[in-house]
């Protein structure tokens, strides 16, 4: 019987999570139910929104137990099926977990590897849910269009890098970034194709350069950090503006009631704007069309992205909890083989 060696949750955390956090167990694979698949790992993801399954409280995914395997999403060889879509021997990117072996229970994410002509880790990164999130946030719920101000935190991410991207790919007249630190704030501009980018880090007046960055002020916010950046974002937002609430990364390791919250609501009158949240899976049927597209970008090389590798299942709790504190630079994969 094969064993499964996952990385799980030690107990409930609150604040900042560390390596200590976490305990590695072993345990034999469970029965197959029909339609499933056991899977060896390839490499799997850590992601920050794992962060919010991790301590009790309200979050839009129930909170993990002690014991529990940590959330990922894998890219994995199936050794074992029941299901007649997924054959021995196929790859297959899926919700997963820190683990050696996946199990597919039947249901939840999951698609065959088709495209052999780009790396299978951008189907857990750029192709992947990140990747999708900046696809569906602006395209479904930011409404981009052609001669919008797209203004991005969290740019340098998988999430908010490709965000930029995309919008250029839409006609976005200006893309502006918020990112921390000259590395990534580079890079967005040499490489990524923004057109500017503040570093909320070293910034002395962070208002004034987000209003010189964005001059005939913002159509588009799309926020992967939180509450305090919209906050100080509202002020800049034209009429009718779009403000996409993708993720909250300045505020997974704070308890909710020590969150910020928003006061400059009044720019929601006087501009009409509108602020949506996104959980990515309620499009998962529209996930082909937008890989498709992509795709075909990463190929001709007019889509980029950046990944950081570690090596082996023990490295999981390091390069999750430094997500929070060293800051990452590129969709941080683990690689099992
Ligand atoms: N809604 C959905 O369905 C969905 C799906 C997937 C992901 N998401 C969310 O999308 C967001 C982006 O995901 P991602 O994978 O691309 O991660 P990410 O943006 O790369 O997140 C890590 C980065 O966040 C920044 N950061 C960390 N602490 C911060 C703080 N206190 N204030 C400001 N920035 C901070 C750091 O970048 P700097 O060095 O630049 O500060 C760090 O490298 C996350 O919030 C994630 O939860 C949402």
């Amino acid at each position: 019987m094969t064993q499964i060696t996952a990385i799980t949750l030690k107990a409930p955390i609150e604040g900042l999570p560390t390596p200590e956090d976490f305990v590695e167990m072993a345990r034999p694979a469970p029965d197959l139910p029909e339609g499933g698949f056991l899977a060896r790992t390839l490499c799997f993801s850590v992601d920050p929104g794992t962060r919010s399954r991790l301590s009790a409280g309200a979050s839009y995914a129930f909170p993990l137990k002690p014991g529990e395997v940590i959330d990922g999403f894998a890219v994995a060889e199936v050794i074992e099926t029941r299901s007649p879509h997924f054959a021995v021997g196929q790859t297959v990117a899926m919700g997963g977990g820190w683990a050696d072996h996946q199990v597919f229970g039947g249901r939840g994410y999951v698609q065959l590897i088709r495209d052999e002509g780009i790396p299978l880790s951008a189907w857990i990164g750029v192709l992947g849910i990140p990747g999708m999130t900046s696809w569906f946030g602006l395209h479904r719920v930011g409404q981009v269009k052609a001669g919008d101000t797209v203004l991005i935190s969290s740019a340098a991410g998988p999430v908010g890098a490709t965000a930029g991207q995309l919008a250029r790919k839409a006609g976005a007249a200006r893309v502006v970034g918020i990112a921390g630190g000259p590395v990534k704030c580079a890079w967005l501009v040499e490489h990524a194709g923004f057109d500017a980018v503040v570093d909320y880090k070293t910034t002395s007046d962070l208002d004034a350069a987000l209003r010189d960055a964005c001059p005939k002020g913002v159509d588009v916010l799309f926020d992967n950090v939180g509450n305090a950046m919209i906050d100080r974002c509202l002020p800049l937002m034209r009429r009718g503006g779009r403000i996409v609430v993708s993720g909250q990364v300045a505020d997974y390791n704070t308890a909710p009631e020590d969150r910020p919250g928003l006061k400059n609501t009044a720019y929601f009158i006087a501009q009409r704007l509108k602020m949506e949240g996104l959980v990515v899976f309620d499009d998962m049927r529209e996930f082909t069309k937008a890989q498709a597209a992509m795709a075909g970008w990463i190929k001709d090389g007019s889509l980029i992205y950046r990944e950081e590798r570690f090596e082996g299942l023990r490295a999981a709790p390091g390069a999750f909890s430094t997500l929070f504190t060293d800051g990452s630079f590129g969709r941080r994969i683990i690689h099992l083989t």
